[in-house]
């Protein structure tokens, strides 16, 4: 007997974003109390003027259920219609059960398909990919994709090579069906052999001993800055998009140079608007596509309907990105 295969809409679309940040600011000033650096080196250094920190009781999963709250609410949707739910962490402190039956229980959804994925910063992107191609293939019909992280609390604080970039933040959308193209295809990879450049697994030899993050910053640079450079122009040339006719770039918080290098590369004219949240959020991973999504849609500086690039990479290493209509 043949299987039967289910029908999936013929397009998907983010129909809604919400966000969530730690409610502690913590500027150079601050950050320069903690280790041995000027604020005027780290705002040279990375376009970071301050990060966000997690206050007495939020966690990675308070961020996320209000991220997602906020999404389903601006989408229209009850929480009932989620069927599925990804999230992307690197900040989970569970195996299992993963972070993603957590929040739905929070939510009160019913019975969603839930799980994790680890993809570090490039998390968000992978998760656009999975939901656009489960909601085409018929698998899911409306899916919640969040990136939640709570970074403060992997940083080794006796390593001022690190310890001044990452923030924490969470960042939700609701993917559904849609009656034109809006999510294009996903450009994702990764470079294995290079596992050992970014790792959150040295743990701190104190009473209740965390891993830390370890990271080769030049080499991360390096990277970013070539392959995943060319990886960005090909997902514009795979959505069929030229420079000209994008609106807006927005590439993983990690380093506003890293940032600057790609405009060059991509030779995106003047007037495309770029993400530069990382001056107020620093890198918060699987959360800052998001994160920078709706800070330019709130702050007016992006608008729905407009066609917008965005890229991921970093631990594993791992990239991924595509174009998409911003919802
Ligand atoms: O999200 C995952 C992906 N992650 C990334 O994309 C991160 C990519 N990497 C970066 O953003 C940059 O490599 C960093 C911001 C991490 C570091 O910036 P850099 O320009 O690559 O600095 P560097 O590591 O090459 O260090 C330059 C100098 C060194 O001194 P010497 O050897 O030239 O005398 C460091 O010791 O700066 C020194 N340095 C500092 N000085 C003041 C390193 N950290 C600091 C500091 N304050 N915090």
């Amino acid at each position: 007997m043949p299987i039967t295969i289910p029908e999936g809409a013929k397009y998907s679309r983010i129909m809604s974003v919400g966000a969530a940040r730690g409610s502690r600011v913590v500027d150079n000033a601050e950050m320069c109390t903690m280790i041995d650096s000027t604020p005027e080196w780290i705002e040279q250094r990375t376009g970071i003027y301050e990060r966000r920190w997690v206050a007495e009781g939020e966690t990675a999963l308070t961020l996320a259920v209000d991220a997602s709250r906020k999404a389903i609410e601006r989408s229209g949707l009850s929480v009932e219609q989620i069927d599925t739910v990804i999230i992307s962490t690197v900040s989970h402190y569970m195996n299992t059960p993963s972070m993603a039956t957590l929040l739905a229980n929070e939510l009160g959804m019913p019975e969603p398909a839930a799980f994790d994925i680890s993809a570090a910063c490039a998390g968000f992107s992978y998760g656009v990919g999975m939901a656009d191609a489960l909601v085409r293939a018929g698998n899911a019909t409306h899916v919640l994709v969040v990136g939640s992280e709570v970074l403060s609390e992997y940083i080794d604080i006796t390593d001022r090579s690190t310890a001044f970039l990452f923030g924490d933040g969470a960042g939700a959308v609701v993917i559904g069906p849609g009656d034109q193209p809006a999510i294009g295809p996903t450009v994702w990879g990764s470079d294995p052999t290079a596992h050992e450049v970014i790792e959150i697994d040295h743990w701190r030899e104190v009473e209740d001993g965390r891993p830390y993050i370890h990271m080769e910053g030049r080499a991360v640079f390096r990277w970013a800055t070539t392959a995943i450079a060319q990886k960005t122009k090909e997902a514009l040339e795979l959505a069929g998009i030229t420079p000209e006719e994008l609106d807006v770039f927005i590439p993983h918080q990690a380093n506003n140079r890293i940032t600057d290098s790609m405009l060059r590369h991509l030779k995106l004219p003047e007037d495309v608007v770029v993400a530069r949240d990382i001056h107020h959020m620093g890198n918060t991973s699987a959360a800052s596509i998001p994160l920078a999504i709706e800070a330019l849609l709130e702050s007016g500086q992006a608008t729905s309907g407009q066609t917008a690039l965005i890229i991921g990479f970093g631990a594993g290493l791992v990239y991924a990105g595509q174009v998409i209509t911003l919802p």
